[in-house]
């Protein structure tokens, strides 16, 4: 059986029996976000990141993603399964929902994006999300009677504020379907450390010019959506790992 690591976005869920681990330790890429935790989930162990630390502390483009995945696999987590709290851009997808998307555009800069930092490093990131493990969860899923929408795009903006409208529409004319801040580059240090990742994607609200109320964002019901989500990652997860 694989330890599974769970890294969880922004208002990240209050899991049963979790044990804090040590906060402040340096890795060779610096210090991790303080926020890790151990935990049992249908009678596995799971190891739960906070990617913006716990409490938050640090916005998307400040998180020190090479330190937190060089942690994790340290701790001994051998794949991933990483909530991203998004926007969406396609009209088909709501508050709430659930989606797990099989691509990405980045549009983030200024991130370092690997942990060979001479740049010899090439991995391939044709699919940068694990096929295997996307489809244990899907069928976790089927089995948890929870919706997982699959396929689709998340573009990866640098934040911390949000998109125009007009950077929208041009995210959508790429093909883009969702849109967070935190995929990049922790899918892609995830492949370079050779750990499979699993995105379930939480949509918090309509993209920027979109949805009824497409003048502004309303940021009071994000917390709403992002609990529904959450609730429904644990229902999936529990299968997921009850299945073992
Ligand atoms: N844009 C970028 N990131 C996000 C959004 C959004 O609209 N919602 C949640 N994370």
């Amino acid at each position: 059986m694989s330890t599974t690591g769970l890294i969880l976005g922004s208002g990240g869920a209050a899991l049963p029996q979790l044990e804090r681990l040590p906060d402040g330790l340096d890795t060779p890429y610096g210090q991790a976000a303080d926020g890790f935790f151990r935990g049992i989930l249908a009678g596995e162990e799971l190891l739960v990141l906070h990617r913006h630390g716990q409490p938050r502390r640090h916005a998307p483009h400040a998180i020190n993603y090479r330190a937190n995945l060089w942690r994790l696999q340290a701790l001994g987590v051998e794949r991933l399964v990483a909530t991203y709290t998004v926007g969406a851009i396609a009209a088909r997808l709501l508050p709430g929902d659930l989606v797990v998307p099989g691509q990405l555009i980045d549009y983030s800069w200024g991130r370092a994006q690997t942990f060979d930092d001479s740049g010899a490093t090439h991995v391939d990131f044709t699919t940068p999300f694990d096929a295997e493990l996307i489809a244990a969860l899907a069928a976790a899923a089927q089995r948890a009677t929870v919706q997982l929408a699959a396929g689709g795009v998340y573009g990866c903006t640098q934040g911390p504020r949000l998109e125009t409208a007009a950077e929208i529409d041009r995210m959508e004319r790429d093909g883009c379907t969702l849109v967070g801040m935190t995929a990049m580059p922790e899918a892609a240090l995830a492949r370079e450390l050779g750990l499979p990742l699993a995105p379930l994607c939480i949509v918090v609200n309509p993209a920027a010019g979109r949805g009824a109320a497409a003048e502004r964002i309303d940021l009071g019901a994000l917390q709403e959506a992002s609990n529904k989500g959450l609730a429904k990652v644990l229902a999936v997860l529990r299968e997921f790992l009850g299945k073992e």
